[in-house]
């Protein structure tokens, strides 16, 4: 894989180490651990507790392994509720890299390879429905290009840390962020840093700080 390792994580699952940006996809703790705590967890269980609707639409930045999309694709099912989901990535991994990860043995979800691998088969679909439960959408794009008119009811937020792309975790970008979510919408990140916090805090948003998962001390969570 040019740029790009495939390393395995302490719970036993794999995240690709990326030469361009020098970091994790992931926390090397545990990568599936991390995505179920922070995303699942306080992101997705958390609204629909909150808001109990079955329909509900999540926007993430960084698609990346799909690891996110996927469990939130496996919540959708087990919680017989309807999900539509974009995910927004600049650099896509190929079907190649997909093929290398561990994701469904380690999730015991080989009745799910077909939908996995349709979601790394293309760079780009527009509502596509991998499962009655799940329609899908992925967008070959720069964050920092994106633009949109629908509102989200989840923003799930997993772009590299602030020592890598620092900009991405300040305003003006997250302005635009910030405005493609609902009112009651959720923002939802592994991150915590306090000028972070302060500026989506100056943006309207309630903050709240989750505990993390292992190896992190807390996340962050906005409510519009
Ligand atoms: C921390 S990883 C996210 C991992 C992903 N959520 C997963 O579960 O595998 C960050 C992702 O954002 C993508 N990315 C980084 N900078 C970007 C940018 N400016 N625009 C779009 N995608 C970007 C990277 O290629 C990477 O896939």
């Amino acid at each position: 894989m040019t740029g790009k390792k495939i390393i395995l994580t302490e719970d036993g699952s794999n995240t690709i180490y990326s030469d361009k940006f020098q970091s994790t996809y992931h926390s090397t703790h545990g990568a599936i651990q991390e995505s179920k705590h922070v995303f699942i967890k306080h992101g997705l269980d958390y609204y629909y507790n909150k808001n109990n609707k079955q329909k509900i639409s999540i926007l993430e930045y960084g698609f990346g392994t799909g690891l996110n999309a996927f469990l939130s694709l496996k919540h959708s099912i087990s919680k017989k509720i309807n999900i539509n989901y974009l995910g927004l990535e600049a650099y896509p991994i190929s079907l190649d890299e997909y093929k290398k990860l561990n994701y469904l043995q380690a999730l015991k979800s080989s009745e799910l390879q077909d939908i996995f691998e349709l979601m790394h088969s293309k760079e780009q679909y527009i509502n596509k429905k991998l499962h009655k439960h799940f329609t899908f959408s992925k967008e070959k794009i720069k964050f920092e290009n994106f633009s949109s008119d629908t509102r989200f009811d989840i923003i799930y937020f997993d772009a590299f840390s602030p020592d890598i792309q620092n900009h991405l975790w300040e305003r003006p970008f997250l302005d635009k962020t910030v405005s493609f979510l609902k009112q009651n919408g959720v923002f939802i990140t592994y991150g915590a840093k306090g000028t972070f916090k302060r500026a989506l805090k100056s943006l309207g948003l309630k903050i709240e700080n989750p505990p993390g998962p292992p190896g992190k001390r807390e996340i962050t969570r906005g409510v519009r």
